[in-house]
């Protein structure tokens, strides 16, 4: 038998990085999938994609896996062991989601493959593949807040703090369009800069920590209203607090620039320091907006998933 599911990518419309000192952020999860095939044969734990390939015993230990598997190592042999199975599984990865650019194809890969992985077993709830998919994504990094595997998990659009979430059912007239850097970053080495600029400038980061909590209960008014011109407005304000803790560069910065000049707010959506940066669209200015940057960037526009992870 084989089980299958998918999970759909993320952007962060406001509070990366504040979100993992306590604070809220708003994320949304958009049309790209990751799909996660897995199967019982054999007595190893084998997994395919497009970042390589790995055929291991199932009990090797979890920190001599290359990271790039140990998520889904983990995920086959936790189940293995919960579902007290003898054999192997094999797991294939497909994925639409570009790797290492802020789109949330780690957190989608941990939430499809805790679903296909777990659903060989028993067909698990929504709340048993995000446990298993945050323990999974913690293996490699171990800050997470857990923004990126809970919208990938439930979808749409939704404000996520520490104590939990809450889906907003919004019919919104705006569309985001994603524009890729192509330069790669590492979340957790992102993650850990910024720590290191809380610990070297406290009363900064705490100031901006305060203005960012102030500007999302705003923009969360804008969202309810639809206001899609104050909201971009403060899409360029979160930009600014992203620029201060240090996680943009000159390449986000002009991309943000140019994409400010024609839609109504742009910013850095994820980790920053590299990846993807997201602008603020609705019919007027989806065109000019796609256009705007120098064809190298990959740019284009999402829409809306209100599915979240599905078998
Ligand atoms: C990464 O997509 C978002 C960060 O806030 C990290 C996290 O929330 O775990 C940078």
């Amino acid at each position: 038998m084989k089980s299958v599911s998918s999970a759909p990518a993320k952007v962060i419309l406001f509070g990366e990085h504040f979100v993992v000192y306590g604070g809220k952020a708003v994320l949304c999860s958009i049309n790209r999938r990751i799909f996660v095939e897995s199967e019982i044969t054999g007595d190893k734990i084998i997994v395919s994609s497009a970042l390589g390939s790995l055929e291991t015993p199932v009990n090797s230990r979890i920190e001599s896996v290359d990271s790039v598997f140990r998520p889904i190592i983990f995920l086959a042999q936790k189940a293995l062991r919960q579902f007290s199975s003898n054999s192997g599984i094999k797991v294939s990865v497909r994925s639409e989601i570009p790797s290492g650019v802020g789109l949330g194809s780690s957190s989608a890969c941990c939430v499809a493959a805790a679903s296909s992985i777990f659903g060989l077993f028993a067909r698990p709830s929504k709340e048993e593949i995000l446990k298993n998919a945050i323990e999974a994504e913690k293996t490699i990094f171990e800050r997470t807040s857990g923004a990126d595997t809970n919208v990938c998990t439930y979808g749409g659009i939704m404000e996520y703090s520490k104590d939990g979430i809450k889906k907003m059912d919004l019919n919104p007239s705006f569309k985001i369009v994603v524009a890729n850097s192509k330069m790669a970053h590492s979340t957790s080495q992102v993650v850990a800069k910024v720590k290191k600029f809380k610990e070297d400038h406290p009363d900064v980061f705490s100031t901006l920590c305060d203005n960012e909590s102030s500007l999302i209960e705003e923009a969360l008014e804008d969202l309810k209203r639809n206001d899609v011109v104050s909201l971009g407005i403060k899409m360029r304000v979160n930009q600014a607090h992203l620029e201060k803790i240090g996680v943009s560069n000159q390449t986000l910065n002009s991309m943000v620039s140019l994409l400010n000049g024609v839609a109504y707010g742009a910013k850095i959506t994820g980790a920053g320091d590299g990846g993807c940066v997201i602008a603020l669209v609705n019919g007027k200015n989806l065109d000019k907006t796609l256009s705007v940057l120098d064809s190298k960037y990959d740019c284009f526009s999402a829409e809306i998933d209100t599915v979240g992870v599905q078998s």
